[in-house]
């Protein structure tokens, strides 16, 4: 996403002889942009005479002649892209990829471009790294020459591990291509320092340090993650029936008068807070008071930036309590990086040993295995490293990451909820290996929100819409397929909210099968009697549920879709959509092999045949997965 810090002026482009590399980014959570910075500031350290540039990709151009003109030019660029969600770009890659991916026809006009590719992605999704192989290929199949072999990063193992060992690939390569003349560019041996905010205390807030960001109104035309909308709760109810032994949250936003709109199918961000239990647990290893006022700036006293620019721009100031409740993500896995910052803090020589040992080669299985595997989170860390007590500055920028937004299916229609956005939120509620239990941030966030219906003093969140081509044809007619078992049902309550809301104006609507799947009937059918009331106003034709916990075996929805075979390529055959939602891992990879079967076997198609029709209906949009 991009940043709110001011923008750096663009520097004026003399030739100064100095060679140019560009290092783009499209990132979603921030690790790809780190990245590119930390090599950047690698390169400027090792390579006095080049210059290194970091770009969002959204920022490169403001269209795709932009684009165009401008990657013309350049000679020497490295691509940082992270693949998500269904096997696509991030927010901020997706003008700059669609322009890229679909103008094959240019011929070899990249042949001055020598390029390299690093991807962040994770191996146990059906589209490994899609968005980096395509670049990656694309630029060669354009002219470009690749000076480093594509680096495939998987966060399903140690992201970081594969970027050093990529970066390390990347070193001798620019040594060749940034030499000048008999010079070898003098590189220079290098040790990242630990990246830190310059932090000033204040004693009283005084009253302009008291705005949160978080006003009425931001003053923004346009909200968006980096410019969120507060947004009041004004309804919470639980889905599940008392006999459940798990929780799911149905919520609903107010955003009556703030502007924020949104269409079916979109997904909100929410920006929670952590619980008061773990912020307290910071404190206590933190070892500062909570009522600690103070500010965080990426610039000298004097103004200047400071050196090692890879900063998140900074929050508003505030007191630790507040910041650590909103801004710091504390039960994750701490990074290598972040390992390093505490190490370089810790006053007992054991201490930082140990943890300089987990981020060094040697440690590579016990960081694996003792951090990573153990899902051990960054308290659990600190508290057994009692001594690392980094200071504010080196806590918010290099061991505690920024919290992130968490993303859900909308699962309300603004044609009958105009001034609601609907969340529904399973609980995350998980004994870890290590025996702690993790109780998810957001989900525990909105299973504790007090509602206005409860209390004029309600919970409240930032929030902001994302848009999605998760959508209903634009022919009310078009048969559909929905296919969401869980949570998986929640952008297809907004689907039917629509459908019926279409009908009572008027609108003639085409079938609609609805396959749902949950344990029980009355444990955690979710939205049962609404489901019900869709299947009588004819917003669904069919509905088809899976018990999974009912009977002597497993039902799963992709079962229920076998059974139903020849109606489900029936549909096809009309032009139908399919539309699947939920987990990716497990259900939507069954689903797909079970779409796959159906097609083979109802069109008499062999196992390639049936494939290119299934990858045909993605390409052209009839079959739509909103997964994670
Ligand atoms: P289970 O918990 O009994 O395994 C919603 O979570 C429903 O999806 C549950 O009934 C769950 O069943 C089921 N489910 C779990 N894994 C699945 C898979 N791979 N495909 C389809 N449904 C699945």
């Amino acid at each position: 996403p991009k940043m709110v810090a001011p923008k750096i002026e663009e520097e004026p482009e003399v030739d100064d002889g100095k060679k140019k590399v560009t290092i783009f980014y499209g990132t979603q959570t921030g690790t790809a942009e780190g990245f590119a910075k930390a090599l950047a500031e690698e390169g400027k350290a090792r390579y006095e005479k080049a210059t290194f540039k970091v770009i969002d990709l959204d920022d490169y151009g403001a269209d795709d002649e932009e684009y165009e003109e401008k990657l013309k030019k350049e000679t020497l660029v490295l691509f940082f892209l992270a693949t998500y969600g269904d096997g696509e770009p991030t927010d901020n890659a997706a003008r700059f990829y669609k322009w890229f991916a679909e103008g094959k026809e240019r011929g070899d006009w990249l042949e001055n471009l020598q390029y390299g590719v690093f991807g962040l992605g994770n191996r146990q999704y059906e589209h490994f790294n899609k968005i980096a192989k395509v670049v990656d290929e694309l630029v060669v199949e354009q002219g470009g020459k690749r000076f480093v072999p594509l680096g495939l990063g998987d966060d399903d193992q140690c992201i970081e591990d594969d970027f050093t060992a990529w970066r390390e690939l990347v070193w001798p390569e620019l040594d060749q291509l940034l030499r000048d003349g008999d010079d070898t560019t003098g590189a220079t041996p290098y040790t990242a320092a630990v990246p830190e905010y310059r932090v000033v205390f204040h004693d009283q807030p005084d009253a302009s340090l008291l705005e949160n960001g978080f006003g009425k109104t931001n003053g923004h035309a346009v909200y968006d993650a980096q410019h969120p909308c507060r947004a009041d709760v004004a309804v919470k109810k639980e889905l599940h029936t008392p006999t459940s032994d798990r929780s799911c949250t149905h919520l609903e936003f107010d955003i009556a008068g703030t502007g924020l709109a949104y269409e079916t199918g979109d997904h909100v961000g929410v920006y929670c807070d952590n619980l008061l239990e773990i912020v307290e647990e910071a404190e206590r290893l933190i070892g500062l008071p909570p009522n600690t006022y103070f500010s965080i700036h990426t610039d000298k006293e004097d103004g200047t930036p400071l050196s090692g620019s890879s900063l998140p721009p900074p929050f508003p100031p505030c007191t630790l309590r507040i910041a650590l409740t909103r801004y710091a993500d504390l039960l994750s896995s701490p990074k290598k990086a972040a390992l390093l910052a505490l190490a370089a803090h810790a006053s007992d020589p054991n201490e930082a040993d140990r943890l300089r040992h987990l981020t060094s080669p040697a440690g590579k299985d016990e960081y694996a295995q003792w951090v990573v595997a153990s899902q051990r989170s960054l308290l659990e860390i600190m508290a057994e490293f009692p001594s690392a007590k980094p200071p504010l500055g080196v806590l918010f920028a290099a061991v505690a990451p920024r919290l992130q937004p968490r993303y859900y299916s909308i699962s309300s229609s603004p044609r009958m909820a105009p001034s609601r956005i609907h969340v529904t939120c399973a609980l995350v509620y998980e004994k870890t290996p290590t025996g702690r239990i993790h109780k998810g941030v957001c989900s525990t966030w909105m299973k504790n929100a007090v509602a206005l219906e409860e209390s004029r003093d309600c919970s409240w969140a930032p929030i902001f819409v994302r848009q999605s081509n998760f959508k209903l044809p634009a022919d009310t007619k078009v048969p559909i397929i929905m296919i969401g078992p869980g949570t998986g049902l929640a952008p297809f309550r907004g689907f039917l909210q629509e459908r019926y809301a279409l009908k009572e104006a008027g609108a003639e609507l085409g079938p609609a099968v609805l396959f749902f799947g949950c344990r029980n009937r009355r444990t955690d059918y979710i939205y049962e009697d609404e489901l019900n009331n869709f299947v009588e106003n004819g917003a669904i034709s069919e509905l088809v549920v899976a018990f999974s916990r009912e009977g002597p075996s497993k039902e799963y929805v992709q079962h229920k879709m076998a059974e139903k075979a020849s109606d489900i390529w029936k549909m096809i055959s009309e032009g139908g959509y399919i539309y699947v939602c939920g987990d990716a891992k497990g259900m939507a990879r069954d689903v797909h092999r079970t779409l796959h079967t159906i097609v083979q076997e109802q069109g008499s198609l062999d196992s390639s045949k049936a494939e290119s029709m299934v990858k045909n209906l993605q390409m052209t949009g009839r079959y739509l997965r909103d997964v994670w």
